[in-house]
């Protein structure tokens, strides 16, 4: 069984932040989620943006969510923590979500979220990821590696890069003729399912997320993997006391 935060079996929807430092379609599909139906599991209340301008940030302000810049490179590691845990305790955040965020989350925050804070990576983890691996990086060092399969995977946060412990994965098949640009937008039409999943299944308290169909093996029209030989579901570590 997943460890929840403190709100799980309560009536109030989850609240959930999420960090990002770009286009914001992770946060997009959580919105489409959870916003928009009564009675949801979980709601965005926080969208944290590492420099002005981004459009994740255009996107939280069109949906009525709070939204604030943290940028965290004029900052040392302690004013970046300290603003961070400023914002998540205002907003009283339970769960975190690394949504296309490029920065490493200071110790003292990932401490403060053990258990409750999640990364969306696109490849199949442990492989291709770490410190350089991000956007089109990923998917050109797929290719080049001549890799058939690649992903998604939503693990938890630690103090590096995509090492946490893994929860989720889906995987995408990569065809012969792919550039990391279509590479890249395969994995992200099965991010849009897969992280929305995981957060329903961490707000609800569930063992695993719902069965989702093979959606990226459909639309190339290859036979995928069947749901459960490839979905894992791993319960993170038991939630400290805060
Ligand atoms: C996604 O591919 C995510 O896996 C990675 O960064 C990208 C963010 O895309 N960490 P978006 O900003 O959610 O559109």
């Amino acid at each position: 069984m997943l460890e929840g935060p403190e709100s799980v079996g309560s009536s109030e929807p989850m609240r959930v932040a999420v960090l990002a430092s770009g286009g914001g379609s992770n946060l997009q599909a959580l919105l489409d989620r959870f916003h928009s139906p009564p009675g949801a599991g979980a709601r965005v209340e926080l969208v944290i943006g590492s420099r002005p301008g981004l459009a994740a940030l255009a996107r939280a302000e069109a949906a009525g969510v709070a939204n604030v810049v943290v940028d965290p490179r004029p900052l040392d590691v302690d004013s970046h923590s300290a603003a961070l845990l400023e914002q998540l305790d205002t907003h009283r955040i339970e769960l975190v979500i690394l949504a296309g965020y490029l920065h490493l989350v200071p110790a003292r925050v990932v401490e403060r979220f053990h258990g409750r804070m999640l990364n969306i990576h696109p490849a199949l983890l442990p492989a291709f990821g770490g410190l350089g691996l991000y956007g089109v990086h990923v998917h050109r060092a797929v290719i080049e590696s001549g890799a058939r399969v690649s992903g998604a995977t939503v693990h938890l946060v630690d103090e590096q890069f995509d090492t946490g412990r893994i929860l989720a994965q889906w995987p995408v098949p990569v065809l012969h003729s792919d550039t990391p640009a279509a590479l890249a937008a395969r994995v992200l039409r099965v991010e849009h399912q897969l992280l929305p999943a995981v957060v329903e299944a961490f707000a609800s308290g569930r063992d695993a997320p719902p069965l989702l169909e093979p959606i990226a093996f459909e639309l190339v029209a290859v036979p995928g993997p069947s749901g459960d030989s490839v979905r894992r579901l791993i319960a993170p570590p038991p939630t400290p006391s805060l």
